[in-house]
């Protein structure tokens, strides 16, 4: 229990870490002479984009750790489709996951994002049908 405790511990400061690598790299990034905020911006989102994918996948992987880390590494809210991911990747590694209730959740999680989405205010349909086809091809 202790070593286990101690692996988790390990992978929690790991993650942190990649985090506030993510923000070091920023912050150095906005501040170089003829610096391009669109590429740093970029940068920043496939930083954070990668360590969330090597927190989730992480053997015990704390998935509400991964998503609010996450969240702050990119300084903003998870988007519908992170949640979705989010929410399948905590069910699948729950003890006895029963995979086809999650994959059912999955897949009304899409659904239901793909709804708010297209009902919005101004919605964008083709950046709606996107979001969704991207959630649902999530693994
Ligand atoms: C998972 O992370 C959340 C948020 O950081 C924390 O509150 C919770 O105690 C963690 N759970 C485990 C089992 O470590
Ligand atoms: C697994 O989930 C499906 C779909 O929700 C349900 O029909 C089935 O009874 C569940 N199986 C078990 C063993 O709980
Ligand atoms: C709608 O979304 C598409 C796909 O994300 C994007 O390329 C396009 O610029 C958006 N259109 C408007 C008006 O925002």
């Amino acid at each position: 229990m202790v070593r286990i405790n101690f692996l988790i511990a390990m992978a929690l400061a790991t993650g942190s870490l990649a985090a506030s690598n993510c923000q070091a790299q920023d912050n150095a990034c906005r501040t170089a002479p003829n610096a391009n905020m669109a590429q740093c911006s970029a940068d920043k989102a496939a930083c954070c984009s990668t360590a969330f994918d090597d927190c989730r996948t992480a053997p015990d992987a704390n998935m509400s750790y991964c998503a609010s880390e996450h969240a702050s590494c990119t300084g903003s809210q998870p988007t519908p489709v992170e949640t979705c991911q989010t929410k399948y990747d905590s069910c699948r590694v729950a003890p006895h996951a029963n995979m086809s209730y999650c994959v059912s959740e999955h897949a009304g999680c899409c659904s239901d994002a793909f709804d708010d989405c297209r009902v919005a205010p101004d919605a964008n349909m083709s950046y709606c049908a996107s979001e969704n086809s991207a959630c649902k091809n999530q693994k």
